[in-house]
């Protein structure tokens, strides 16, 4: 006799453990924003002290590492993306004691701590930038950094077209020490950020040097700031194409063509350029030459994905926001797409993907993916905007997260969305301080809406973020309900759920585990087995029921029981069960 075998089809696209070892290939870290995480001084900005006190909080969600954005001396014109010196804690944020202090308490919960490097641009504040300005053009000191004459009559244009990426040129003329208009510098970010050539060996062994003196105290490692900027196209040519922060990825094209996925990239003249990886392969080196698997991570806005994964390869970094994934709208086909070449590329240099829903340079998913069109204002929401429809945006977002911490590799999250935080959408222009909101003329709200100060305490003044109640931007009064204490201990809030997301990940390694796509759960539906434990994501309208033989573990909002008793995983929901059919 025959028997039938009507198990769905599965189809093979990821090996587990392949390859393993280091902690980086299937770790969760966990972005804190120093400025916005907790605040021990009481002045309304977040400090490293802050961060120390509530370390408990990210061994208690059971995170494997931290990664801290900028704490370092600087102006804060870019909230502390605008260096002044990379060896010291700015006073805003406390002194080298608390850092060391903070470190030492991180890895005794048993936490890696990964620190933020911005080497495309210092700040104007630097004392290398204030040499050049200095010295005049021609100088040794100018050689450091992106000094050209201007074009036309008496240099009054820019040396080229380039925009800078928050609006405006991207050239700001100097003033010579007589008073005479003088010559141009670069700064694809704000004119207080200029670009330093990397064509300058001090450049190369300063940065090198600075990894040294941050991996002595004990650093894991480094999220590399603007790591497709440094190298720029010799003779800086002209360019017409349009540089942003991010760009939604509505068209996710063919699976079997890596390079059709889009929508995360900046391309051009000044980004991407063949000889950015001599730097890596240098700082590659560096790192190996100290215990315990460091580890750089690159933010390169590139595309397509096999543009990308050249930053991963062996002698490179270790790993690189997948931004793609990120970019990608509500769409179960283009999710699919996007999951399936990101493991095609990545699994070509035999690096992990980096999964990342939300950052501090990003609205929160949980307010992009409740507009109409999911995803369609990455660059900032305000008052005269459309209003994301709160309830909706973050049941997608627990369904999203649940998606991607089911996917094997290594995942970030953004301080905040544990609560299932969304941005303040309607923050007061007034109160704005992203330089990309003024560069812009407010055609861009900026970034300031997903970088409010987190709510600890739903009674408290200022929810808990400050023992004075003050914060630097004001938090929406209906964020009590997402404070930390209104949601801990409660089955099924978000912060509970992805606690268990969390456990059961590192329980059944899901991270260095493999992925089969399951087929047959129609097209608006993403599902996959990651060793015994099947994901199902439900992006379409109509509840589905999981296969025979499905054990319901967790879900990103409760499932429902069908007439035949079967778990139906209804519209936005993802589903964890174990399968072992
Ligand atoms: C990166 C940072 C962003 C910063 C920019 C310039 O994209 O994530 O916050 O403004 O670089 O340093």
């Amino acid at each position: 006799m025959t028997t039938i075998d009507t198990r769905p089809l599965r189809t093979l696209v990821h090996t587990a453990g392949a390859p393993e070892g280091e902690w980086w290939r299937d770790a969760v870290i966990y972005q804190v924003y120093p400025r916005s995480f907790a605040d021990a001084s009481g002045d309304g900005i977040g400090d490293l002290p802050g961060v120390t006190s509530r370390l408990d909080h990210l061994a208690e969600l059971g995170v494997d590492a931290v990664w801290l954005s900028p704490f370092y001396r600087s102006p804060q014109a870019d909230a502390g993306y605008d260096v002044a010196d990379y060896r010291d804690v700015d006073p805003l944020f406390g002194t080298l004691a608390d850092f060391d202090e903070m470190l030492e308490r991180a890895h005794r919960l048993g936490l890696r701590v990964i620190v933020d490097l911005v080497p495309n641009h210092t700040s104007d504040e630097h004392v290398w930038f204030q040499a050049a300005l200095a010295a005049g053009p021609g100088s040794p000191e100018r050689a450091r950094y992106l000094f050209r004459e201007g074009r036309g009559v008496d240099g009054t244009e820019p040396p080229n077209n380039w925009q800078s990426i928050f609006g405006g040129p991207a050239w700001t003329r100097t003033t010579d020490p007589d008073g005479t208009p003088g010559e141009w510098y670069l700064h694809l970010f704000d004119s207080r950020q200029p670009d330093l050539d990397w064509e300058h060996p001090e450049v190369r062994s300063e940065f090198e040097d600075v990894l040294r003196f941050w991996l002595d105290r004990g650093v894991d490692g480094f999220r590399i700031d603007v790591a497709h900027g440094m190298v720029k196209a010799p003779g800086l040519p002209d360019w017409d194409g349009h540089v942003s922060m991010i760009e939604g990825n509505e068209d996710a094209g063919d699976v079997e063509a890596v390079d059709s996925v889009s929508g995360a990239g900046n391309q051009g003249p000044m980004f991407d350029q063949d000889g950015v990886h001599d730097i890596y392969r240098a700082w590659h080196r560096v790192l190996a030459e100290y215990p315990g698997d460091r580890a750089l991570v690159a933010e390169a806005w590139v595309e397509p994905l096999s543009r990308l994964s050249r930053y991963v390869r062996p002698d490179e970094m270790q790993q690189a926001f997948n931004f793609a994934f990120l970019a990608t709208h509500w769409d179960a086909p283009a999710l699919r797409t996007v999951v399936e070449a990101s493991y095609r590329a990545s699994d070509a240099v035999g690096a992990p993907t980096t999964w990342v829903l939300s950052n501090h340079d990003v609205v929160r998913h949980a307010s992009r993916l409740g507009l109409a069109e999911p995803g369609s204002r990455p660059n900032g929401i305000g008052h005269g905007d459309e209003q994301p429809d709160e309830a909706l945006g973050l049941r997608r977002a627990r369904c999203a997260s649940l998606l991607m911490l089911g996917l094997p590799g290594s995942a970030y999250l953004y301080q905040g969305e544990e609560l299932g935080l969304p941005d303040h959408t309607s923050l007061d222009d007034d109160l704005r301080q992203d330089p990309a909101f003024f560069r812009t003329g407010g055609a861009e709200r900026g970034r300031d809406g997903c970088r409010v100060p987190l709510p600890w305490a739903s009674d408290a003044e200022g929810f808990g973020f400050s023992p004075t109640g003050v914060t630097w931007l004001p938090q929406p009064a209906e964020w009590a309900s997402y404070a930390l204490d209104a949601q801990r201990g409660v089955p099924g809030s978000t912060y509970e759920t992805y606690r268990s997301a969390l456990q059961l990940r590192r329980e059944s390694a899901l991270g260095s585990g493999g992925m089969e796509w399951l087929h047959g759960l129609g097209d608006d539906v993403i599902a996959f087995v990651n060793r015994d434990v099947l994901v199902v994501a439900n992006l379409g309208p109509t509840p589905i029921a999981l296969p025979a033989g499905a054990e319901l573990l967790l879900a990103s909002t409760d499932p429902t029981v069908g007439d035949d008793g079967a778990v139906h995983v209804p519209s936005d929901v993802t589903v964890w069960a174990r399968y072992t059919v």
